[in-house]
């Protein structure tokens, strides 16, 4: 088992603004807020320090605006371990950003992706070598899809194994899907992309049957409280359960069950263990408050019972 996976994640960094409230507004209704937090956050930044934190040498592609958003986010991904060279600073450009609804129990976010949407096939090619040397490349759609695309497409000419995070499901997508080895939809995200729920879990295992054969990759549903599953070797649903913990704030939960699935098969894990400590890592995640505040170091998931 390689102890220093070498991961590349391609997305997205945005500031998150969070607001916490007790409960959701309705439509058309003001209720009143608590705090208001500015915290690092985009799902690619997210994944990204996901995975310094559990020990591998990972290394961001992507863009933040020329402002003080962009400077912060920088600084943090720096802090958190993560290599930033193939993160550009786009000038007279904002840095992309997610106002965050938050409670203690969910979330509602809103992206306005400002730089993240500069990121080109182009821009991917010329960090072409960073992504073909990588033992996996992570990838998300909160960057423009002809990059993702290209960014997919290099890894699969090279051999190096993905990981897509189809978040937020987008029609243009499609297509690409397939590039990807291992896709990891929530519930509804998977629900979007067959276009209809599984209303049984006997439902759920025959949509992913058909999805695994169709496109030739793995599939792992995130179910949030109920954990995250994938289909056994006999094509059998198999649910990893959610640890019991006390929920702060599940922003992020799904970032960080994607850093570790990586680490995990980067590091050489077997699929069903690599979903175990995945599924581990995002539990312990909801503990603390903001989307990168509760991701576990690599010591704390094995201080916390061997997984
Ligand atoms: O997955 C959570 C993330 O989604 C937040 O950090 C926010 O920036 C949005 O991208």
């Amino acid at each position: 088992m390689s102890s220093n996976p070498s991961i590349v994640v391609v997305g997205s960094l945005n500031m998150d603004i969070v607001l916490t409230m007790s409960r959701m507004p309705q439509v058309g209704e003001t209720v009143a807020g608590q705090q208001i937090h500015y915290v690092p956050g985009g799902k690619g930044a997210n994944q990204a320090v996901g995975c310094a934190k559990l020990g591998a040498d990972t290394a961001m592609v992507g863009a933040v605006g020329g402002d003080s958003f962009g400077s912060q986010l920088l600084d943090n991904m720096r802090g958190c371990g993560v290599r930033t060279e193939a993160v550009t600073v786009i000038p007279e450009t904002a840095t992309g950003t997610a106002a965050i609804f938050h409670t203690k129990e969910d979330n509602c976010i809103v992206v306005v992706p400002g730089a993240n949407e500069t990121v080109t096939p182009e821009y991917i090619e010329r960090h072409r070598s960073l992504i073909q040397s990588a033992d996996l490349v992570l990838l998300q759609l909160e960057t423009p899809i002809p990059a993702v695309r290209r960014a997919l497409e290099l890894a699969r000419e090279a051999g190096v194994r993905t990981v897509l995070n189809p978040a937020p499901v987008h029609p243009d997508a499609e297509q690409m899907l397939g590039l990807a080895d291992v896709l990891t939809p929530n519930e509804s995200e998977f629900a979007l992309l067959c276009g209809q729920a599984a209303d049984t879990e006997e439902a759920l295992r025959d949509q992913m049957r058909k999805w695994q054969q169709t496109y030739s990759q793995r599939l792992v549903i995130t179910r949030g409280k109920a954990g995250a599953s994938c289909l056994d070797e006999h094509g059998e649903l198999h649910t990893v359960p959610s640890l019991p913990v006390e929920v702060v704030d599940t922003t992020g939960a799904g970032d960080t069950l994607n850093a570790a699935l990586s680490v995990g098969l980067a590091s050489g894990r077997g699929f069903r263990e690599a979903l175990e400590y995945a599924v581990k890592a995002a539990s312990l995640s909801v503990r603390k408050f903001g989307a990168q505040g509760g991701m576990p170091t690599k010591e704390e998931m094995e201080r916390i019972n061997a997984v």
